[in-house]
């Protein structure tokens, strides 16, 4: 699998493994089966209260904890410096680590106005060696300009919701001319409407693929790094083996084109949405 490179040096592998609403045992099982399938990022959240299943997962599996991306996030309620502080240290004594490898801002709820706040936490503990890398989830180019200008620090990613009926092809573009690596938080659409497309069939029809493997594919071909939730080893084997082909460029904007002005999920726009 290739890597991309952040901007402060250290390496993401372009396919992570999701782990929203994988929970005690079940969850356990699943994500040793990821980590058993190749997978390296592990994108948890102190919110999806799994962090101790996640851990539990690292401890049991057999891959040693340097080769493991441990991602989570700070929720809502701990913007205030202090409050981040005291929650980073809590995330990783959940997860039973000695540091965190990448630290996001879960939401910015801008009518809070504490995300400068909040990421000087994370610009501080990063400096203590609790994180390795620190980004943001769910930042409009307002957001992060506001921290550029503020602390002088970009986030090395931005995690925004992204599949190919809410393509947001400026917010990549952006994060992009800005050295961010931008993530793809329901890659697959949460396995909705979308993974029946039948557009996208005819394309996975012609690679011999499925469609949420030609899904996938064109979000690494488009630079982005997709983190698929799978409670199914097959369906986890399936969503990694996206590496031995190539989509061409027709195809690639066939699903650019399917794309929704209200395709998100659930409506989750970060400039009036607030999560806490
Ligand atoms: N930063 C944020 O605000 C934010 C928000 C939402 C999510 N996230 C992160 O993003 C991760 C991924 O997003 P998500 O879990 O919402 O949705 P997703 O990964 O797009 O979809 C997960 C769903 O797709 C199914 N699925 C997976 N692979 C499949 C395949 N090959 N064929 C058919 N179905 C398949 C899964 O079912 P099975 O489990 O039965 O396979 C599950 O129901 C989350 O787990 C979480 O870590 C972040």
């Amino acid at each position: 699998m290739k890597n991309l490179n952040l901007l402060d040096g250290q390496v993401l592998p372009q396919i992570g493994f999701g782990t929203y609403k994988l929970n005690g045992s079940e969850g356990v099982h699943a994500i040793v089966n990821a980590l058993n399938q190749g997978y390296r990022v592990l994108d948890t959240a102190y919110n999806y209260e799994n962090e101790g299943t996640v851990g539990r997962a690292i401890e049991i599996s057999h891959v040693s904890r340097d080769q493991i991306i441990i991602t989570s996030k700070l929720p809502g309620r701990y913007q205030d410096y202090d409050a981040a502080l005291t929650a980073i240290q809590e995330s990783i004594y959940r997860l039973n680590v000695d540091y965190i490898d990448l630290y996001l801002i879960h939401w910015p709820n801008p009518k809070q106005g504490k995300y400068v706040e909040a990421w000087k936490a994370l610009i501080d503990a990063q400096k203590a060696g609790l994180i390795k890398s620190i980004g943001v989830c769910n930042f409009t180019q307002e957001h992060i300009e506001t921290l550029e200008r503020e602390t002088g620090v970009l986030p090395a990613v931005n995690q925004i919701e992204l599949h190919p009926y809410f393509n947001q092809k400026e917010m990549i573009q952006f994060n992009k001319e800005k050295g961010i690596v931008t993530e793809a938080w329901s890659p697959l659409g949460r396995a909705s409407t979308v993974i029946n497309d039948e557009n996208i069939a005819t394309i996975a029809e012609k690679y011999n693929k499925t469609i949420p493997q030609i899904i996938l594919r064109w979000h690494v071909q488009n630079g982005v790094v997709p983190i698929p939730k799978s409670t199914s080893i097959s369906r986890q084997i399936q969503n990694k083996d996206v590496f031995d082909f190539a989509l061409t460029d027709e195809d690639l904007e066939k699903i650019d084109n399917l794309t929704q002005p209200d395709g998100r999920l659930k409506g989750q726009d970060p400039d009036n949405y607030e999560e806490f």
